[in-house]
């Protein structure tokens, strides 16, 4: 059986008119039940204060040797993000969206599909995550970087700020890279938008624990205990 989700609160603006300080949670589980990805932000700005948070939270995820290889880039600059979303874009239209048809549920195709049409790219924040192939073994350098893109994630929800993983830009991975000024050893690997959700997000859809988890063998499933 899964954990019910908690209903989703009313965020950004929206908890405004609801009358609350923010969106934002405090229960860590009810934080993970809510994390889902945000591809639609309101115009509200997002405080310095409110991404060094999010960065720090970051920081604290494992890497291997304790390396601590991520990178961060903090573009608020218009045409800066402008830059990364044309290439979110191009990556889209010129291979992303005939791969991911007929992959995708409608629903989420056309939430990827907006998102990549300039939605992402409208949030007032892009954090472009980079790995520094320096600091260890090329190996695990992703194994390193997204544990830290999911603390990223997680604050960011914590805080009540919509967020949301993405790689699509990644497939224009050089000239990302050159729209940001990172030097050749260090990957790009991800880009997080961050700002207010444009609408309160409905709860994550999610499998049931059951289909995915074994007691002691594979194929044991999860009876319960
Ligand atoms: C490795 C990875 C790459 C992803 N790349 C993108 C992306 O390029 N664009 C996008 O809109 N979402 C991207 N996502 C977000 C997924 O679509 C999302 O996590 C998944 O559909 C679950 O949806 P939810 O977060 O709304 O519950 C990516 C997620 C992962 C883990």
């Amino acid at each position: 059986m899964g954990v019910p989700p908690s209903p989703a609160p009313p965020v950004g603006r929206a908890a405004a008119a609801w009358g609350l300080a923010s969106g934002a949670v405090d229960d860590f589980f009810d934080v993970v039940h809510r994390q889902r990805a945000c591809r639609s932000f309101g115009t509200d700005p997002v405080d310095d204060a409110d991404v060094e948070r999010v960065l720090d939270a970051a920081t604290f995820a494992p890497s291997a040797e304790n390396r601590q290889p991520w990178v961060f880039v903090v573009v608020r600059d218009e045409r800066r993000r402008a830059e990364i979303g044309a290439l979110t874009r191009r990556a889209w239209e010129e291979g992303g969206r005939a791969h991911s048809e007929g992959r995708l549920a409608p629903g989420l195709l056309a939430e990827v599909d907006a998102g990549a049409r300039g939605g992402v790219s409208s949030a007032p924040v892009l954090v472009v995550v980079g790995g520094d192939t320096r600091l260890g073994d090329a190996r695990v350098l992703e194994a390193s970087i997204f544990p830290c893109v999911q603390n990223l994630l997680l604050a960011a929800t914590a805080l009540g700020l919509g967020s949301s993983l993405t790689t699509l830009p990644l497939v224009f991975g050089r000239e990302l890279a050159a729209a940001v000024g990172l030097p050749d050893e260090v990957r790009a690997m991800a880009v997080v938008p961050l700002g207010w959700p444009a609408r309160p997000l409905s709860p994550p859809r999610r499998q049931p624990l059951a289909d995915k988890a074994h007691r002691e063998v594979y194929g044991a499933g999860w009876p319960p205990a």
